[in-house]
């Protein structure tokens, strides 16, 4: 079976926002991403998914759209992004971009329309509904960022649903309007040579026809934020969320069938494994690659991360692509989470599990959740429900380029304010050092590049005790051991019969023990890939 793009190569996850400006507005902007591309197939990455670029009020950064079909002046324009997607293909790149389905800005013609009068074309465009008995809202159901999800519309009488802000009303999926109007979108974008898209909020599409009120949350413990209060029983992944997925991924596919080359769907979808599982699709496919963000959350563990490695592997569909995610522009960093000395680990457990890996933006440089002054906060989440710690700003902080004014981010006052150690770390300083993240994570994408191993071939796992997990990837005649040290102990540790006289094709750590025929050292937090022979 020949092996598909999306299956071998990394995706590395740019916010357009923070990665480079060359509008000298202190925000990043398509011609930003377009100059840094050499940078971005030098590190060894096979793809690219930028965060949406389209017109947007940008109350949340973007997720809240007005035009599906055309770039924000901010960010450029479409011939920009013609342009960029040339100059990325030309290097052997692929581009995804952000799909957001479930809903679109309040500033949308659409809904603009939508609010009109009830008796609007587009009034059904949107989910409304009269208020429950006592005047107020149809029922009880929390916004993700906290308070009634439905909003009093004053003109015409009837409560909106927005399950994020209320600037960003909630589309009606039911409405066959809606989805012939979305599922062109897509074609827009695929007929400009997109590679893919990564959908955004997937499992939140379609609602409880009868809108139930929404179950309490046994578990909710004050400071988890308001939404936690109740389970999304009825406001989430309904059974035909799927029948959409499934158009979706027709229309994607229909391209690949065609001879445009093969195109890629990836879901966002923060659901339990065996939910999440049914977005690979039954009879019809859906999604080439449903998130998998189990890394972000599970205890650095040898036993925990080894259960949910055979976990997931476990429930994979047939067939189904495994993917595997660290971080991304909702959740902590990697070295925020796990400190400096695992972020580098971690990049070796992320880079040497079976499956696609997606790589956020400055995780490369170990970049770490930023401190954001109170006076200097922008996400929404944050300004809604203060002093929670749910703020995104920490970790959309700009790329660090090198040690120039702004660290070569921007000429004017960058958006957000920069990692402190900017000065130090930042691409052009880390490029120098051999020894740097940054040129760990080259050494591993190149070793992922060279060994089919690592890309395409099984997954076994030899050991996963105390603070080592220990794993083999095989293909054909080729076979590596993956050993990851999660604690700051040294072990020696024996090799199975099979590998003796293996040989060290790559170290976390400076000083790396050399292999003996039978057992190896494994240092504080050390992580190897060794070849068996
Ligand atoms: C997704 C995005 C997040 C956004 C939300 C609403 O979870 O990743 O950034 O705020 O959807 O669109």
């Amino acid at each position: 079976m020949t092996s598909l793009w999306w299956q071998t190569s990394a995706i590395y996850q740019i916010y357009p926002r923070s990665f480079q400006d060359t509008g000298d507005d202190g925000i990043g902007d398509l011609k930003g991403i377009e100059r840094r591309l050499d940078y971005l197939a030098g590190l060894g990455v096979g793809a690219i998914w930028i965060c949406p670029i389209y017109s947007s009020p940008m109350v949340d950064f973007g997720y809240d759209i007005s035009d599906y079909c055309d770039v924000d002046p901010r960010f450029g324009t479409l011939a920009d992004f013609d342009d960029l997607l040339g100059q990325a293909h030309r290097r052997g790149l692929k581009v995804l971009l952000d799909f957001v389905p479930n809903h679109s800005s309040d500033q949308h013609p659409w809904f603009v329309e939508s609010c009109a009068s009830r008796e609007n074309q587009k009034r059904d465009w949107y989910i409304w509904h009269d208020p429950a008995a006592d005047g107020g809202p149809p029922n009880n159901w929390i916004s993700d960022f906290g308070g009634s999800a439905w909003e009093w519309d004053e003109v015409t009488g009837q409560y909106y649903y927005h399950a994020f802000l209320k600037q960003q009303p909630d589309l009606n999926w039911r409405h066959p309007g809606v989805q012939t109007a979305m599922y062109d979108v897509l074609r827009f974008w695929f007929d400009r040579g997109v590679d893919g898209f990564r959908i955004d909020v997937l499992w939140h599409l379609l609602k409880a026809a009868d809108f139930p009120d929404n179950p309490p949350n046994p578990n909710y413990r004050p400071g988890m934020g308001d939404m936690h209060r109740l389970l999304q029983l009825h406001s989430t992944d309904q059974p035909e969320v799927h029948l959409i997925a499934a158009e979706m991924r027709e229309i994607a596919d229909s391209y690949g069938a065609r001879g445009h080359g093969e195109r890629v769907l990836i879901g966002e979808i923060y659901l339990p494994v065996d939910r999440l599982m049914h977005y690979y699709g039954g009879e019809r496919p859906e999604m080439h690659l449903p998130f998998n963000f189990q890394l972000i959350d599970t205890p650095w563990r040898a036993r925990s991360l080894a259960a949910v490695i055979t976990g997931y592997e476990a429930a994979l569909p047939p067939g189904g692509g495994p993917n595997w995610v660290l971080g991304n522009h909702d959740r902590p960093r990697v070295a925020a989470k796990r400190g400096q000395a695992q972020a580098r680990v971690a990049a070796v457990l992320l880079l040497t599990l079976r499956g696609t890996p997606t790589l956020y933006y400055g995780d490369e440089l170990g970049l770490s959740d930023v401190a954001i002054e109170p006076s200097q906060v922008q996400d929404p989440h944050e300004l809604r429900q203060p002093g929670l710690a749910l703020g995104r700003d920490p970790v959309r902080t700009p790329m660090p380029w090198d040690d120039s004014d702004n660290a070569g981010f921007t000429r004017a006052k960058p958006w957000l304010p920069l990692n402190d150690d900017w000065r130090t770390r930042n691409v052009m300083r880390m490029t120098e050092e051999p020894r740097s993240i940054l040129m760990l994570y080259r050494r591993l994408l190149a070793l992922r590049r060279d060994w089919p191993a690592l890309s395409i071939g099984d997954f076994l796992l030899l050991k996963a005790e105390d603070e080592i997990l220990i794993y083999a990837r095989r293909h054909g005649s080729e076979r590596l051991i993956v050993a990851l040290n999660f604690g700051k102990r040294q072990h020696r540790l024996e090799l199975p019969d099979w590998a003796h006289g293996s040989r060290l094709l790559l170290s976390t750590t400076e000083d790396a023990a050399p292999v003996e025929t039978v057992a190896f050292l494994l240092r504080s937090n050390e992580a190897v890939v060794l070849e068996a022979r």
